[in-house]
């Protein structure tokens, strides 16, 4: 077998460069490469001590299953699973978090176990630990990479204190489709964006040294194409051809490797055929040996397992067998490593180099946390009590929180609202909340914790605010695993909300998606506003069209109707625990909204999957009046409601002088520079974002293209000029092979604050 082959190959040279090195000491003056080495080093003489049994369990992860804390337990899974720990038979633990628990199953593994080997310990750090931030495509709306890598920085500093070394994040998944619960984790429907995302979370996450006490190893995940899901249903089928695959799908992934992504998580989809957990072409070929990548890849939960009921493995020796050999390392909740791989060594099923080969992925990135020096370095009590919830991490996520907030319309500027003298009636069940605004994924976080609407707008003393909840958005139970119940007939309270807004000088009302109508498990047909929350604001604007309509939702929606009626709308998603503060910041002035949307939202669900970097057909237009046959929908326009990159300010910006500064003959090159100037009376930041066309290849290209971006603020009346460059890495493509291409002919370049800017200018690649 090729794979085992080159595996082969590598450990003979690991071997031979490290009895080169203990008799030379060669790398002496290269800081890093003797720090690899020394690592490396470390894991081979730990690999020597290790029998297979102990191997295999550090490619196995446990849930956690106990009260860690009491006495250990009795019969059934969890005392299997305590035992395991002792023998050695587990490597890593997920959802034990918080400085105790952490601390005794650490203990377990380091105390009792032979080898003593620490656990690495993983949880879903994906938008905040207790403190939370805006869910991630929130955050995406801010463009703001500094702000975006600081809130990955506080979830590591305060998740660290809790014990947890490890996140599942960033979820780095391109999706089209906003009937995919899971769009809230990501950063949206591009690449180029996704790309420099997930570079500033891992940044965030990972810090500059991992073996700091207030960084955590972060996880490139899903590998790959999950965003492309069959209808937006979760967990089903994918099936994409080379091209979305290699230019929309991969980057971020080459983007978090190439930032030193410490893991990788594999997919619950299959692709094109073949379980992305069992897929030898994404896992070796592609990320392990194209992409030269040395962390370790773990299975998503139970993904091994999902392998027999997707029609891929007879049974669950065959499954293991499958996942090892196409590169999955770590087996997150199938068991299945831990029950078979012995076995498929011992009848040379699997060959004992691959086993080595995870193996010493995964106790590399434990050295480099700096687990072997003190397993209980993130297990400081007095610590968690002095970082959980503390100032600075509150700030930090207002501060991204407010930034994330995106402006989509503001007929005769009703905002920002004055802060006196006036009566605002607030409407809406969410208005109130203080659990939704928490978002999906956020098990840490206590319910009732986030700032409600109603909290943050009611420290504004200057006004009257009357509220009225209107309807209730959800029946029943609101819990992380159970399937939210709508209310979709209750109108009892409309009549107090409408009496409400009647004597009200304006209207706030909180409407969109419970926290946890998105995440995943969480697809929807439906992209309208839920329940009767659609009726209560047609009732509510017979009787006063004021209006300031805000969204909290975790995916784009189609709001037609409020399009056309209301006067102003705010997308404020679910911003986390300082979400009330962060929008009544921005209703009331005091935060300027700069947020530009991550994903394009559609008119109509019919649109769906709909995206700014489409390719144009061979009939884009229509040839005229009655005649069918072009591109279009008959009872429904092409176009976007609100596109990708679209977000207002309360001032305005003008876009002038484009110009080609240097042709890419000169220096392999081009720099096109551009005029800002802020036409308004505030002052406020404007995202620059400049798009490519490349008009005719031999793969045919999006018409437009996002390859620069840039975050600007600016002074009433003042201009500044922006400088980008494009060189071959923004002026090419992937062809079907995976092959990186340029080539010549003519482009258009656009820069504008939206997807749908017309300001251009074009130049020729000869
Ligand atoms: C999700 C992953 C997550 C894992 C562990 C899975 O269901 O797909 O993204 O990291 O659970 O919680």
């Amino acid at each position: 077998m090729r794979i085992l082959k080159k595996i082969k190959i590598a450990s003979f040279f690991v071997g031979i460069l490290i009895i080169f090195w203990s008799c030379t000491n060669l790398f002496s003056n290269e800081n890093e490469t003797q720090e690899v080495t020394v690592i490396d080093q470390k894991v081979e003489n730990l690999l020597s001590k290790m029998t297979l049994e102990e191997k295999i369990g550090q490619m196995n992860q446990y849930n956690g299953f106990w009260d860690f804390t009491g006495p250990a337990p009795k019969g059934g899974d969890a005392e299997k699973k305590y035992k395991d720990l002792k023998n050695g038979l587990v490597g890593s633990m997920l959802n034990v978090r918080g400085v105790k628990d952490v601390m005794a199953v650490q203990k377990v593994a380091v105390e009792e176990s032979r080898l003593g080997i620490p656990l690495i310990i993983g949880f879903d750090v994906i938008h905040g630990y207790k403190t939370i931030s805006p869910i991630p495509i929130a955050e995406a709306a801010s463009w703001d990479l500094e702000a975006i890598q600081k809130s990955a920085a506080m979830a590591a500093l305060e998740s660290s204190a809790a014990g947890i070394n490890w996140t599942f994040a960033p979820m780095i998944d391109i999706s089209r489709d906003a009937r995919w619960g899971r769009v809230m984790e990501g950063a949206g429907e591009d690449p180029f964006l996704g790309s420099k995302i997930a570079t500033a979370r891992i940044n965030g996450f990972q810090g500059d040294e991992l073996n700091s006490n207030f960084t955590i190893a972060a996880c490139a995940k899903h590998f790959a194409a999950y965003g492309f899901v069959e209808g937006g249903r979760d967990y089903n089928t994918v099936d994409i051809g080379t091209s979305t695959l290699y230019n929309m799908v991969f980057p971020p992934f080459i983007a978090a490797k190439n930032a030193g992504v410490k893991t990788f998580m594999n997919s619950f989809n299959e692709l094109n055929g073949v379980p992305a957990t069992g897929n030898s072409y994404l896992q070796r070929d592609i990320l392990k040996e194209q992409w030269d990548y040395n962390g370790f890849v773990v299975s998503d939960w139970g993904s091994i397992t999902e392998m027999i009921a997707h029609g891929h493995a007879k049974d669950g020796a065959h499954a293991a067998e499958i996942a090892l050999k196409a590169g999955s390392d770590m087996d997150m909740e199938s068991y299945l490593y831990v029950s078979h791989l012995k076995n498929l060594v011992d009848t040379d099923k699997v060959d004992i180099q691959l086993i080595d080969d995870a193996v010493r992925r995964i106790l590399k990135v434990k050295f480099e946390l700096g687990l072997f020096e003190d397993p209980y370095r993130y297990c400081d009590l007095e610590r968690e009590k002095e970082i959980t919830g503390s100032k600075k991490i509150n700030d930090a996520a207002l501060d991204i929180a407010k930034k994330s907030i995106v402006l989509l319309k503001n007929e005769g500027d009703l905002l920002p609202l004055k802060k006196e003298g006036q009566k605002i009636a607030i409407i809406g069940a969410l208005a109130s909340d203080k659990t939704s605004p928490l978002g999906s994924w956020r098990i840490a976080a206590d319910d009732h914790t986030a700032v409600s609407v109603l909290e943050g707008m009611s420290e504004y003393n200057g006004n009257l605010i009357t509220f009225s909840k209107g309807a209730d958005l959800t029946i029943g139970k609101t819990e992380f695993v159970s399937e939210l119940k709508i209310n979709t007939t209750n109108k009892s309270e409309f009549k107090e909300a409408i009496r409400v807004a009647n004597s009200a000088d304006i209207v706030v009302m909180v409407l969109g998606e419970h926290g946890f109508q998105s995440g995943e498990g969480r697809s929807r047909t439906s992209l309208e506003l839920p329940g009767v929350q659609q009726e209560l604001l047609e009732e509510i604007f017979k009787v006063n069209k004021n209006i300031v309509l805000v969204l909290n939702n975790g995916r784009p929606l189609a709001i037609n109707w409020a399009d056309k009626n209301i006067p102003a709308i705010v997308e404020a998603w679910q911003l986390g625990t300082q979400s009330g503060h962060a929008i009544a910041k921005v209703l009331y002035g005091d935060y300027n909204p700069s947020g530009k949307l991550p994903m394009t939202f559609p008119r109509n669900i019919g649109q769906v999957p709909l995206y700014y970097n489409y390719k144009n057909t061979g009939r884009p237009n229509s040839p005229g009046p009655e005649i069918v046959f072009w591109s279009h929908y008959s009872d429904e326009e092409n176009t976007p409601l609100y596109p990708f990159g679209y977000g207002l300010s309360y001032t305005t910006f003008n876009y002038s002088d484009i110009k080609i500064v240097n042709s890419y003959n000169s220096n392999q090159k081009i720099k096109v520079s551009v005029d800002i100037t802020n036409t308004g009376k505030r002052k406020g930041k404007e995202v620059i974002q400049l798009y490519i066309r490349d008009k005719y290849a031999s793969i045919t290209r999006p018409v437009k293209e996002l390859k620069g971006f840039e975050l600007l603020e600016l002074d009433p009346g003042e201009i500044k000029t922006i400088n980008f460059v494009l060189t071959d890495k923004e002026l090419g493509f992937y062809d079907n092979n995976g092959e990186w291409l340029l080539e010549n002919g003519e482009f258009e370049v656009f820069v504008g604050g939206s997807s749908e800017t017309t300001n251009k200018i074009n130049f020729e690649l000869k």
